[in-house]
């Protein structure tokens, strides 16, 4: 019978049988699918595994600490941090189409994490052959749906696409045979905090997709600022575990209000929160008004900027989770 404590014995005996002594670049995303195949591969292989987190300026409050403190400090995993934001939001300067946002944020993770390894190669411990991805099982059978029916493709989802054919790198995915609940236990058994392997999905282009219209650093730290209140309330009220993904969106558009014997022209933000299994269907999630009241009154207390805050009762489809 099959338990997660003999898959990972079964996979470390696979990473090492197709690795040998080389070496494998391992790109985090602050997701729970990388950092459970980066682990994985760590205990298959040590140090011969090198993992790269591209900072590029669209994470949430706090993420990049958390992230690197784990692997760095906690796991002892070598890790390059690559400060990339300035790269990142210059390039995204006055883009508004969501696609083009995609395009150009894939482009640079590509650059920027080739000129990484072209680093970590140059270190005197040879140069590494093998690029490690966290595809789970419905990325391979979305990619599949995808090659054989017509060519429509709903949003070009980036992680790091093309990656392995430019660096001529040969793969290692040792999560393609399971489900994201599966890679959360695989998490829990390799030891991963239990806050962390509960986290919610991020996607690769980050806050960009969460802010549509044009991107600046002020936008995102507003929509930084609700979003973290908004998480901070769905964990209070113990929500937190029964929703797939819960986020902020900084819209566009700027609403008049009332603030003491002022008028205000602020932002609006909108709450999003959405049941699912594999982010494939979802449903909006059912808060009470009391909760939504809440987050509302304290988001437009606390964070500047925003004086008007709407709540997402889109399903998918027809909608999708994200906005854009
Ligand atoms: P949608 O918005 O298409 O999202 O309903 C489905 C799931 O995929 C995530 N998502 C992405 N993940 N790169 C990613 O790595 C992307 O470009 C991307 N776009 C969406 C989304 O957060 C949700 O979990």
């Amino acid at each position: 019978d099959w338990t997660m404590g003999a898959f990972r014995g079964e996979a470390i005996a696979a990473i090492r049988r197709k690795v040998g002594d080389g070496r494998v670049l391992c790109g985090l995303s602050g997701g729970v699918d990388s950092a459970v195949a980066a682990v994985l591969i760590h205990e298959a292989i040590g140090d011969r595994l090198t993992c790269v987190f591209v900072d590029h300026g669209l994470l949430r409050l706090g993420e990049a600490e958390e992230v690197v403190g784990l692997f760095r400090d906690h796991y002892n995993i070598p890790l390059v941090h690559a400060q990339a934001q300035a790269l990142f939001l210059d390039a995204l300067a006055g883009v508004s189409d969501p696609e083009e946002k995609r395009k150009i944020i894939g482009r640079l993770f590509v650059s920027t994490f080739e000129a990484e390894a072209k680093k970590i190669a140059a270190d005197g411990r040879g140069a590494p052959e093998f690029l490690a991805q966290g595809t789970l099982y419905p990325d391979v059978i979305e990619s599949v749906s995808f090659s054989g029916g017509p060519s429509v493709t709903i949003k070009s989802h980036h992680n790091v696409g093309g990656l392995p054919e430019r660096m001529n790198m040969k793969l290692v995915e040792p999560l393609r045979e399971l489900f994201k609940d599966e890679v959360r236990e695989l998490g829990r058994e390799l030891g991963l905090p239990e806050a962390f392997v509960r986290r919610h999905p991020f996607p690769g282009p980050g806050l960009a997709i969460r802010c549509p219209g044009g991107i600046t650093p002020e936008k995102l730290e507003i929509l930084r600022q609700a979003d973290a209140i908004y998480l901070d309330e769905i964990k209070k009220a113990g929500l937190y575990d029964d929703i797939w993904q819960a986020f902020a969106v900084l819209l566009p558009v700027q609403t008049v209000g009332v603030m003491g014997d002022g008028r205000t022209y602020e932002f609006v933000c909108a709450l999003r929160a959405v049941t699912s299994v594999d982010g494939m269907t979802a449903d909006f999630f059912p808060f009470d008004m009391a909760f939504l009241g809440r987050a509302a009154t304290r988001i437009i207390n606390e964070v500047k900027g925003v004086n008007r805050v709407v709540y997402d009762v889109t399903s998918k489809p027809p909608g999708t989770i994200e906005w854009e």
